[in-house]
């Protein structure tokens, strides 16, 4: 799967999100996707969102931007009170900038500080604080009645965050083949020979810290579709969640269930 493309369909030029009523109600549209890293929910989610002219909300990133700030002011990442008082400080904020959503720290954009790897190695812990999570979530939330027509994609998005979504996703794939997408995209930007097992070791850690801490662990959301993308590439995935969001739609068709068996 090629997980750095983020092509979008030639006629959704003009799909661009309107931010529809300010309360959240009306015209309302959440799509959210879940599941573990490496799956290419991030790829997917963008490119869903250009396709259906929906916002789009990575919240991961948000957890990045704690684990970030925490790094910048030499905060333990696992003293939930010192990291709650310095997000008061510098909240942080996903917006809208062009057919993208940035995340902001007190008015500063980390960019792709946020991929760095000091802040990969302690964005679990931070993911795990139930005060962090809260106020996340609630940020989530917000950015929802803002833009009430969005794909949003994380761990805990169709479980927690947004149970009553129009549409739930969750992408799974195997540690490997995660392992795999994930060093050939540092090969793709930063060329060199990761070392795919040690990627891996990384992999099952992480998963592990997210599956099993107590709020809002990585789990399937009931009633969500699970698509398994070991063997799908990137357009195969939009598609499918593209055909069965738009059949989910008032005059669209009811039957859910063709094309949903992976
Ligand atoms: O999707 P990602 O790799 O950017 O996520 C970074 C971290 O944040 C990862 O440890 C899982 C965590 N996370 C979370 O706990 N809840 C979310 N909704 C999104 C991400």
């Amino acid at each position: 799967m090629n997980l750095a493309d983020g092509r979008t369909d030639p006629s959704s030029g003009s799909n661009r999100p309107s931010s529809g009523d300010s309360d959240g109600t009306g015209d309302r549209l959440v799509v959210t996707i879940d599941g573990p890293a490496g799956t290419g929910k991030s790829s997917v989610a963008r490119t869903v969102g250009s396709r259906l002219g929906l916002f789009v909300l990575d919240t991961g990133a948000m957890y990045r931007a704690v684990a970030w700030l925490a790094g910048r002011d030499a905060i333990d990442p696992a003293d939930e009170k010192r990291l709650l008082a310095a997000m008061d400080e510098h909240p942080v904020v996903s917006q809208p900038d062009g057919d993208r959503t940035v995340v902001e720290v007190g008015g500063v954009d980390p960019g792709d500080s946020l991929r760095r790897p000091d802040v990969e190695s302690i964005v679990s812990i931070v993911a795990a604080l139930p005060g962090v999570r809260d106020r996340l979530v609630d940020a989530q939330r917000d950015f929802a009645r803002r833009h009430p027509r969005l794909v949003t994609e994380g761990r805990d998005q169709g479980s927690v965050v947004f149970p009553d979504a129009s549409a739930r996703f969750f992408l799974t794939a195997s540690p490997e083949v995660r392992a795999r997408r994930r060093a050939e995209q540092i090969v793709e930007k930063d060329g060199g020979s990761p070392d795919v097992g040690e990627i891996l070791r990384g992999i099952e850690v992480r998963d592990r810290l997210d599956a099993t801490r107590s709020e809002g662990p990585l789990i399937k959301p009931e009633g969500a579709i699970e698509i398994d993308t070991d063997s799908l590439d990137l357009e195969m995935v939009v598609e499918r969640i593209v055909s069965i969001v738009r059949d989910s739609m008032p005059g669209g068709k009811s039957d859910h269930s063709e094309g949903t068996g992976c």
